[in-house]
Parts: C-alpha cells; structure tokens; sequence
C-alpha cells in the first residue's frame, strides 16, 4: 500500500539530469542523496519529541537531559532530527521538520539553569535544514565536566509538521563520552510554555498517526537493533550456494492442469477479466506509456492520464495488468488478454536499456520515493508470471534486469533508503526461485535486506517485532516480506529462516488476524495486539494477498497441516471476493462495520485515488491466481491434496506415467454437497493417495463415502483424509461439507461496555447483517446468544436470511454487501 498522501507532492523537487563524469559517490551516483542519512522511517517505538505548536518562529522552547551526579564529560553531541514519513521519500533532497534555525546546547550543574556553560551555539545566525543526517558536534570536554544536565533550547523554531506553525520537533538526543551515549535512558524534562512532557497524543485523525504522539523520553532512547543509519550492508550473512541444503517440498502449486466449471471461483476470474480489459484501466498505449516516456520514445497525447498512483508510480499500471492477465491466463483463456500482455512485454523490451534497465522510471529514480522498490516487485511478478505463460521474452528482460541490479553500486543504501527491503525483497527471492534465477540474486537480499535481529525476535515470540517494527510502519507489508524469508528457506534450508517464519504466523494469527480472516494491521497508526480495529483502517486486500502467499509456502512444506489452506480459504472468501467490486474494481480495506470503502473519501479526495493502489495491483494478481489453491500436487507423485470446494478439476502425472484426473462438482458455500469423479489413461485400476481437507470450521466429523456408499470414511476438523488406495476410471468420492451457522465472540478496541457482540459464520464464510449500523444491537430471543440461529429464515436465496423483528436487516455473506450499511459484529443481547 502506497503512502496515501504522498502523491500531492509527488515530484515537488525533480532530480537534477545525471553529468556524464565519472561516478565516485553517491552524490555523483543519484543526486540528492547523501552519505549519512538516519535510518528515520517512524515507528510507533520510536515517536519523536514534539513542542506544543506557536503561530510564530520568535520563541523558546527547551528539553534538558538528567545525565545523573558524577556524568562523565561529554566530547560530542549528537542531535536527530524528525524527517515525517509522509512527507518521504517523494521529495528529495529530504527535509527534516520543526528543526530549529537557531538553537544551542548548555551544560549545568543544576536543572534551574542558573550558570549555564556553553556547548554548541547556534544562536547567531539561521542555520542550514540538518535534512535527514545527525548532527554529530564536537564539544570541550572541560566545559563539560562534572555538569550534571544537558540542555538543547531552540531560539527560532522550525516548521512544523502541518506546515501552518512552528514547533520543536527531535527525533533523539545523544551525549558521547568516550564514544557511549551517556544520555540513554536518562530522564528528559522539557519547559513548561511550550514543551510537551511524557507521552502526549497530537491528534486521532488516521491518516495522519505516522506521529500522532509525542514521547519526551523517546529523546534518549537506545539505539534500533541494526543503528540509526541508513546503510545496511553484511557480507556475513550471505550463505554460500555450495552450502544450501534446501528443504523438501512434500506439494506443490499446480502452474497448469486445473480446469474451472461453474462456481464461486470461476465468476470471480471472469470479473477479473473484465477489470482487466476495462478500458478504464487502460488500452496498451495507456499500459506503456512511462516505459516509452523513460526511453524517450514518442507516446501518446490525450490519454486522460488519471493522477495519483498511476502517474506517479511509474511503470506499475503496466505491471498491474501483467499481474492480473499472467495468472488468469494460465486457468482462462482469453485472446485479447493474451494479445495485450504480448503487446505490453513487446514494448517493454523495446524500452530496455543496452545495460538491462527495464523499469518505468529512469535509473536515477531508485530513491524517489517508495515506488521504485513497489513497481519493481509488481514487474517481478508480472514478468515471472507472463513467463510462465510460454512468453520466454519476460524471463530474459528479467535476466537482464536483475543482472544490472545485482551490480547497483549503492545497494547498501537501497533497503532503508527506498523501502526496497518492504515490497522490494520478495523480487529478488522470487526471481531467485524462478526458473532464470541465480544464487546472486538470493545473497543480494542476504547482504543488503537481511535482518538478524527481526528474523530472532520473531522467532522468539515476541509481539514487539509485529506492531513496533522500527524501521518502518509496521503493517501489513511485513507479510510480503515474510514470503521473501520463506524463499530463503526454499533456497538456503537455513533453520533460522524456517523458525522466523513459524514465529510470525503464529504472532500473527493469534493477535493480528481477524474474525473471518482480514489483516487487522495495516499501514497508518499504533495496532496493539488484539486491538482488532472494526472501521477505518483495517483489512488491506494487499495484506491478505501476502498472507495467502505465506500460507501457500508453509503449505508446500506442511502440507498436511490444515491449518495453512483453512487461511487462504477465508482470506479467498472473506477479503479477496469482499473487496471485488465485480468488474468495476478492487476495494482497498475489507471494513467490517459501516459501510465498504468503494471509494474511501480520504483516498479520493486526491482524485483518482483507487486507481491502481497497492490493494488493486494485488488483488488482481490474486483473484487471477485463485485456481491454484483448490488442488495441491503431491510431489512424491502419490496424489493431490484438495484444499478449497469448488467445481473444478485437476489432472496429474502417476508415477508410472498415467494420466489421473479428479473432477469435483459442488455449489459449495452455497450447497454442501460434493461430488468427485475418478478418471485415468489406465485400463487398469491406479494407485492414488487423495487427501481431502476436512476443515477445521467443520461442525461435525466428515463422512467420505467412496463409489456410491460402497465404503465409507470418516474425517476429522483440521485434518486431511488421507484415501490412498486403486483407483478406477468413474470411481466416486462423495460428501456433505459439515458447514453450519456458528457465533465467534469479538474482543479487541470495539467491544461495547456492558454487551457482547459477535460475528456469525457460516463455515469459512463470514456473514455481514446488511442495513444495520455497525453498532447494531440485537435481541435474541432464546437461552444463549447462538439462539440468533435459531431466528434466521432463509429467504429463498442461499445463505440469504431475515431475522424477525428486524426487517430491515439481511443477513448474507460479508463478500456479497454491496453500498448498504452493515455490520459484521453486532451485539447480541439475550431477551429471555
Ligand atoms: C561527492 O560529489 C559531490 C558532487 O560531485 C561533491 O560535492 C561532494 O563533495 C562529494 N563528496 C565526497 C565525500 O567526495
Ligand atoms: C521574528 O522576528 C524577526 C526579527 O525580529 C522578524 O523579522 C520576523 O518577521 C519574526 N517572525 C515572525 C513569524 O513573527
Ligand atoms: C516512549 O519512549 C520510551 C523510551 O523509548 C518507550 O519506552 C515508551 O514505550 C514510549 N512510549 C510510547 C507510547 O511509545
Ligand atoms: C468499464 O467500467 C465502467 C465503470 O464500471 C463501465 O461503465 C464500463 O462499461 C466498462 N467498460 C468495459 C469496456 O467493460
Ligand atoms: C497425458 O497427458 C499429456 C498431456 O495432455 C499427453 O501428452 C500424454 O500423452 C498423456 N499420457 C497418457 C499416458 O495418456
Ligand atoms: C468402485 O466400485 C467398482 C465396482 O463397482 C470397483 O471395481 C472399484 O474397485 C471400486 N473402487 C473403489 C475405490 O472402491
Ligand atoms: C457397490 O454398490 C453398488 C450399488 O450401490 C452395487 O451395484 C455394487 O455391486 C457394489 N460394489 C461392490 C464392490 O460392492
Ligand atoms: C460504536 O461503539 C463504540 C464503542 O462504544 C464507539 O466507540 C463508536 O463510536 C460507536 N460507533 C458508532 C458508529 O456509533
Ligand atoms: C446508512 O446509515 C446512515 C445513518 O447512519 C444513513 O444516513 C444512510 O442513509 C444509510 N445509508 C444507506 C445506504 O442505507
């Protein structure tokens, strides 16, 4: 997901044109950036120091430090400035906010300040903007010793953070001595006029709590885990490809050989498609236009560019339609599809650069702003995928491409300088994985992206890593970047790897993954464990997507763990088919009270806001993908696993080389009933384990009944059933998935003092009450709230339900609300 509010001020400061003299820094290298940049993205761990706000710059504002009796002299300052995210990285040269012009630093025995010696001044005259680099300043060591406190006043305050007054803002104050900062941990004090002492919240509106808090004693917090810079570079973490030891995958993702009937899946590909052609999104001139743009090739006029993400992101509305046409095409045929994903590559190609270069923007771009790392992941993906169609041509683009970027002299500034190391990790693990990968692409991400102490901490449990990640907004991305570890299990077998991966999926179930399945943590904001926010921000499409990646990799390693399909199965129904709005677009957050966000007004205020967002992109690549989780292939070629009802069919390879297929037919969510069909090239019966997932929202044990009730089996919720015997040609397996109506009690920030309030599923599928507010309060007529099962009557429609006395109210899947209001989780009061 994009930096909503960044595209305002996109390209405010373009960069100056590259001179051809040799390169020799990294000035020379991307103009506008520098060696010493702070590692500033916030996080809610580190939420810088702010002043009250004045209408005017001619005024004082101090924060002292207690470096406690007998400090040792101080021989450096070091001040931090606060750099606001939202403001970055679209601008650049960065610039730092509320940093004064004037200021100085003093030294007293007393915190009264009475005969305070001078350290640093700076009173004189307006200082330089610090932008984003630490202030390290020398000082006397004897004007220094035996003082107790440190004193920073500013004289003449900077801009702050809203642009219409002035302020104080630091991000963290050091003292060092002896190279130790001596001011960790100690005790800040600020004035009384215009500071602002201990934690003091700023303000609730969401789109802007990048910094809604100001924390004094964030001032003389330690250090993050991997330091305050922005350069990351540990040639100690690469693993010598000699010494890989990969892990074995027991199943894998079907690329072909599933075949779709009618169902809830094949409508929502098909809607998919029509999105995809939708010449809102774009004819091919539209698709192409940064690449010719970045080649200086002719483009088209009069193409009625819409603003924000489309614009701004270079490149990535082309790799949006790859994402999307890729995947379907490998499930769906389609001419123009297919033609116009030709035509895209085509004159990708013709854009490439004699070096490899084949990104929408030019190569001096990297830093402008996060979408260079965001539509490189998207072309990755697109590309790979469109290679997978048979287009070889993408693969050697990529090639290409990643052969440049494996040589990029500042990669060491590329994860903390251009959130390459969010979305942009995962491109290089996937192209690693891909069938033109290199190790060189792997130990790139080791080298420059890797990060030990998140990759333990997580291991660890502990919850901190999720919600107080500190070099980023710590949000749903994180996801994506756990797919990326994943790889590099896939790659390495390295176990540290594989217990990261463990450790965040289960933080994150147990504390961020809602009722029904969204991602209840996403981009803006503080999310607490169990914080479960209902409206608003929460359930990124995007944040979902990943997740269903992860899930799809533990799968691959666990296949028997139904645990894993049981997350994608309510991410498919309950975000992925929820934030489709037909073929007219994706939605960004899966809202589970109010009202959908069809068109969030705080994303369209800036025009065409949900065009082409992270959500969008995403969600086409996954509803373009859905055919893949139905049906897993055992890779020991025993068999398949089913994972996901639906009417499809899935053909694969016997070991001794027969043809198998296995047709399933059922209506599933919305009749229950399944039906297989057995079908081999064998005149004779063939050998078959086919292990079908009894899920674990089953009510009840599974009966299996195998040719016509001739044998019957039973299952058990959160298994696979394991039917692994001869099989021959018109052989039947049938069943009633036990799905039933069944209450999930809410907790989290919306609980209701005083009343419950509760979801209703039905199995995997969560249910909406539409035409209810989202505090609506119902009440049960029964023992027990689950006696609201008992009141609903269908309505002829399946899964459709009224409940009497509340004839405004439908009940019916969340996926299936349109423009009503509703809610997901209304109270439940018992009448008795
Ligand atoms: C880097 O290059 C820029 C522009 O050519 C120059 O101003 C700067 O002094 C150089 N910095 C270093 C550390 O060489
Ligand atoms: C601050 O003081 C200076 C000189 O005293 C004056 O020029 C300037 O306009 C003042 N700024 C504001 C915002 O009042
Ligand atoms: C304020 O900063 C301190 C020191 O880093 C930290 O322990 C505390 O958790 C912070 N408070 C909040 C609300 O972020
Ligand atoms: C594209 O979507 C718009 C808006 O939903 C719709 O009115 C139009 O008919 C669609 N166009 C095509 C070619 O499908
Ligand atoms: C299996 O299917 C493939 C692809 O359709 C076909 O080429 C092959 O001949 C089939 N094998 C047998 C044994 O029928
Ligand atoms: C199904 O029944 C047929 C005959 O009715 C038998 O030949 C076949 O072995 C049976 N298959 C299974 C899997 O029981
Ligand atoms: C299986 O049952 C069908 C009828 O339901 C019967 O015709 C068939 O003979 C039975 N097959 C076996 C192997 O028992
Ligand atoms: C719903 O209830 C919660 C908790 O009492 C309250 O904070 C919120 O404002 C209410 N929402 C609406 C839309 O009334
Ligand atoms: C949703 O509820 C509000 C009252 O909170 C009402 O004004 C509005 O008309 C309702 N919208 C729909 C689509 O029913």
């Amino acid at each position: 997901m994009a930096r909503l509010l960044c595209f305002a001020l996109a390209l405010a400061l373009p960069l100056r044109v590259l001179a051809a003299s040799p390169k020799k820094n990294v000035t020379d290298i991307v103009p506008g950036l520098y060696e010493n940049q702070m590692a500033f993205t916030a996080a809610s761990w580190y939420l810088p120091y702010q002043s009250k706000l004045t209408d005017t710059e001619n005024a004082t504002t101090w924060v002292q430090i207690d470096l406690g009796s007998n400090a040792s002299p101080v021989e450096q300052v070091q001040i931090y400035p606060l750099v606001q995210p939202h403001y970055w990285p679209e601008t650049m040269p960065y610039v730092s906010f509320a940093f004064p012009s004037r200021w100085k630093v003093e030294a007293d025995d007393t915190d009264s300040f009475n005969n305070p010696t001078m350290l640093i001044d700076r009173t004189g005259e307006d200082q330089p903007n610090p932008r984003d680099t630490i202030q390290t300043i020398p000082v006397d060591r004897k004007q220094s010793a035996g003082r107790r406190y440190l004193r920073f006043t500013a004289t003449k305050l900077g801009i702050s953070i809203d642009g219409q007054h002035y302020q104080l803002g630091l991000s963290k104050l050091s003292a060092l001595s002896d190279g130790t900062d001596i001011a960790e941990g100690k005790e800040v004090a600020v004035d009384s006029a215009l500071g602002n002492s201990g934690v003091v919240n700023l303000g609730s509106d969401p789109y802007n709590a990048d910094l809604p808090i100001s924390n004094s004693s964030a001032l003389t917090r330690p250090p993050r885990a991997m330091g305050e810079g922005v350069i990351t570079d540990n040639p100690e973490n690469v693993i010598d490809p000699k010494d890989w030891n990969p892990p074995q995958l027991l199943a894998s993702t079907p690329l072909s050989g599933v075949k779709l009937g009618d169902g809830v899946i094949k409508t929502a590909m098909v809607d998919n498609i029509g999105y995809l052609l939708n010449d809102s999104m774009g004819s091919v001139d539209k698709l192409v236009h940064d690449f010719l743009a970045r080649a200086g090739k002719p483009t088209p006029s009069n193409l009625n560019y819409p603003v924000g993400y489309w614009a701004q992101y270079q490149g990535s509305n082309a790799a949006r339609f790859l994402m999307g046409a890729s995947n379907t095409l490998r499930w769906i045929d389609n001419d123009e599809l297919r033609s116009r994903m030709e035509a895209v590559v085509a004159t990708i190609a013709e854009c490439a650069e004699p070096d490899g270069f084949i990104m929408g923007y030019p190569q001096d771009q990297m830093f402008l702003g996060e979408h260079a790392a965001y539509t490189r992941a998207w072309l990755t993906h697109g590309l790979i995928d469109t290679g997978l169609t048979g287009i070889k041509k993408a693969f050697t683009l990529l090639r290409g491409y990643y052969d440049w970027y494996n040589k990029y002299p500042l990669l060491k500034h590329l994860m903390r300088g251009s959130v390459q190391g969010a979305q942009g990790m995962v491109a290089n693990t996937l192209m690693a994985l891909s069938p033109v990968g290199t190790p060189r692409d792997a130990n790139v991400v080791q080298q420059y992206f890797q990060m030990n102490f998140w990759r333990d901490g997580l291991a660890a449990r502990d919850p901190s890593m999720i919600w107080q990640y500190p070099y980023d907004h710590p949000h749903t991305y994180l996801s994506t970047n756990m797919e990326a570890y994943a790889d590099l299990y896939l790659l390495t077998g390295d176990q540290r790897y594989h217990d990261m991966l463990l450790g965040y999926w289960e933080l994150f179930y147990k504390h961020w993954i809602h009722i029904g399945g969204s991602t209840a943590i996403v981009e803006f904001g503080q999310y607490p464990p169990d914080s479960y926010r209902l409206d608003g921000l929460t359930g990124e499409l995007c944040g979902n997507s990943f997740w269903i990646r992860l899930n799809q990799r533990l799968h691959w390693l666990d296949p028997d763990n139904e645990a894993y399909t049981n997350q994608i199965e309510q991410s498919v129904y309950n975000v992925v088919l929820a934030n489709q709005n037909g073929d007219k677009g994706i939605i960004y957050h899966a809202h589970l009270v109010g009202q959908k966000d069809f068109e969030d007004p705080a994303v369209s205020a800036y025009g065409n806001g949900m065009i082409n967002t992270c959500c969008e992109g995403q969600g086409t690549r996954t509803l373009g993908s859905l055919a893949e989780f139905i049906f897993s292939r055992a890779n020991d070629r025993s068999g398949i696993y089913v994972n996901l009802f639906d009417t499809a069919a899935i053909t694969w390879s016997t070991p001794d080389n027969h043809n198998a297929t296995l047709s399933m037919k059922t209506q599933f969510p919305f009749h229950n009933d399944v039906h297989m069909t057995f079908a081999s090239s064998s005149e004779s019966p063939v050998r078959a384990n086919i292990r079908i997932r009894v899920p674990s929202w089953a009510a009840r044990p599974m009966q299996l009944s195998i040719n016509h009730s001739n044998t019957t089996i039973t299952g058990y919720p959160g298994s696979y059933l394991s039917v692994d015997r001869k099989w021959s040609s018109g052989d039947t397996v049938s069943f009633i998935l036990p799905a039933e109506y069944h209450l999930e009690k809410y907790t989290g920030e919306y609980e209701i003092p005083g009343h419950s309030r509760y979801a209703l599923e039905y199995g995997p599928v969560l249910m909406g009450f539409a035409g209810a507010l989202s505090n609506a309060s119902i009440s049960v007529s029964g023992s027990k709230p689950s006696s609201l099962i008992d009141m609903l009557q269908g309505s002829g429609q399946p899964l459709h339900s009224s409940i009497p006395g509340y004839d405004s109210y439908e009940v019916m899947p969340y996926w299936q609300i349109g423009h009503q209001n509703f809610t997901c989780f209304p109270v439940l009061d018992v009448a008795s």
